[in-house]
């Protein structure tokens, strides 16, 4: 089976630069979930037919899977559904002329692959198979139309409806199967003498109908599975529908959500057991919480996993990070790109961490910037420590052994070593080695100066 997308649309309501099939639900261009449906549903080839924003909606899909399946087809001048399809024919293999074409929308994206199945297990041979919905809301929808005996005979679109046809509450989903073989010469066939001047897809019902060709249909349950995306509105109400999805899929599988409706997943969240997650957190790309982790609330969390019985308090944001069992992190830490955290590491309020693996039991509680670093285990990074990785063009690393203690308000001067046991003063800079067990103390000496007069104001005249 192979499938089209049509991606041509303008998407003028959308009030964007970037075309409207590029813009995303769950972080994921609705395209892109587009093409995932339909290869998951079986097409071994997805033509998408885009218009002349196509450059820019390809360079985009590159980074999304099955690559190896696409086919981009342009259509340089919208003139409807039918004319849209009929570009993507000359690409569709010889293979498929005894089986159907998937036809799909770029911009409605949360179609379900299981729904696809379904509409093609409903067609026979040669037959046509429509994804239709029964709504009250069907402002704007092609009515489909059936005989005495509930057989359809075609589909009309609203501007094109006579009073009563408007009235109809079945209406096409745009999504269906198509039978290849007699796809080319009805869509030859089909003319544009309608309100809107398009040559519309839905003409080829009544055209197969005229052929004696049966035309099945699967109505869909869940209306938002066929939600097309015209304007903001309609995306944030897709996205809603996405995201509750997902966290309800969490819920079952035992994951504590302490109000679903405010978690935000863009991309993939794997949880362990007892995990419990606070409001306002949003993860993005990868993230795999352990057993026992609890979060937020008001965390941000990017491609990170996090060890069983770790707690992210209020306000922290992780990114490429892995953080160990039993780990303390925040309120209010950042955690950044290349953090290694091991077992029972404590991560205080403002406290920033880049590129550093801190070992087991040692701690930073408030007020640090670790970067470039080898941290050994049970380490103590007093208050305001800097470690000054920047040279003004290079970076360079600190390496603390074991049992380190750094002293509030210090500034560790890269490439420095500081060897285990070491202890560093309060206030030191710190821009040589400390060896094993060395008190270093890196601050000018303190002078008591007597009778020293504060300045006083200065009276004005
Ligand atoms: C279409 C259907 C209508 C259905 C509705 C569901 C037709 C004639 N009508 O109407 O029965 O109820 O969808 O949402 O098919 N596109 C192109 N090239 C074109 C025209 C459209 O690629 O020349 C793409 C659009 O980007 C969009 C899709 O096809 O993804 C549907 O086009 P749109 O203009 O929205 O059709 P509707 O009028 O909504
Ligand atoms: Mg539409």
């Amino acid at each position: 089976m192979e499938a089209v997308i049509l991606a041509a649309g303008k998407g003028t309501r959308m009030h964007s630069k970037l075309p409207k099939v590029l813009h995303t639900v769950g972080n994921k261009p609705m395209l892109a979930h587009v093409i995932d449906s339909a290869a998951s549903a079986g097409a071994k080839k997805i033509h998408i037919v885009v218009g002349n924003d196509g450059k820019q909606v390809k360079d985009k899909i590159r980074s999304f899977t099955f690559q190896n399946k696409i086919s981009w087809v342009l259509q340089a001048e919208q003139l409807g559904t039918a004319h849209a399809v009929q570009k993507a024919i000359p690409h569709i293999g010889t293979k498929t002329r005894n089986e159907h074409i998937l036809v799909l929308y770029g911009d409605v994206p949360l179609i379900r692959p299981d729904t696809l199945r379904q509409l093609l297990a409903s067609t026979r041979a040669n037959t046509i198979g429509i994804l239709t919905l029964i709504t009250a809301k069907n402002r704007g929808l092609g009515r489909i139309l059936r005989d005495e005996s509930s057989e359809i005979i075609g589909i009309v679109e609203e501007k094109d409806a006579s009073d009563s046809q408007k009235e109809i509450q079945e209406v096409n989903s745009g999504i269906m199967a198509l039978p290849v073989g007699q796809l080319e010469s009805w869509l030859g066939r089909i003319e544009r003498n309608n309100q809107q001047s398009e040559y519309y897809l839905t003409d080829i019902v009544a055209l197969a109908v005229a052929e004696k060709v049966a035309i099945s249909s699967v109505v869909v349950a869940n209306e938002m599975e066929v939600q097309g995306v015209n304007d903001k509105s309609q995306l944030v109400l897709v996205e809603r529908h996405f995201q509750m999805t997902k966290s309800k899929a969490l819920l079952e599988k035992g994951v504590m959500l302490k109000d679903p409706s405010r978690v935000d997943i863009r991309g993939e969240l794997n949880c362990g057991h007892d995990v419990e997650i606070d409001i306002n957190t949003l993860f993005e790309g990868n993230v795999t919480l352990g057993d026992n982790v609890k979060i937020g609330p008001n965390a941000v969390i990017k491609d990170s996993s996090i060890g069983n019985g770790t707690q992210i308090l209020p306000g922290t944001i992780i990114e490429g990070a892995t953080i160990g069992e039993e780990t303390i992190l925040g309120p209010s830490a950042r955690i950044r790109p290349g953090t290694i955290l091991k077992n029972k590491v404590k991560i205080g309020n403002f406290v920033e961490t880049k590129n550093a693996v801190i070992g087991k039991g040692s701690k930073a509680n408030h007020l640090a910037y670790i970067g470039d670093a080898e941290i050994g285990e049970n380490c103590n990074i007093g208050a305001g420590t800097i470690f000054c990785n920047y040279d003004g063009a290079n970076k360079h690393k600190s390496v603390l052994g074991d049992n380190v203690f750094i002293g509030s308000n210090s500034v560790l001067v890269a490439p420095v070593n500081l060897e285990r046991d070491s202890f560093v003063a309060a206030g030191s800079a710190i821009n040589a080695n400390v060896p094993e067990g060395h008190l270093a103390v890196g601050r000018a000496k303190q002078r008591n100066i007597s009778g020293w007069k504060r300045p006083s104001k200065e009276k004005n005249s």
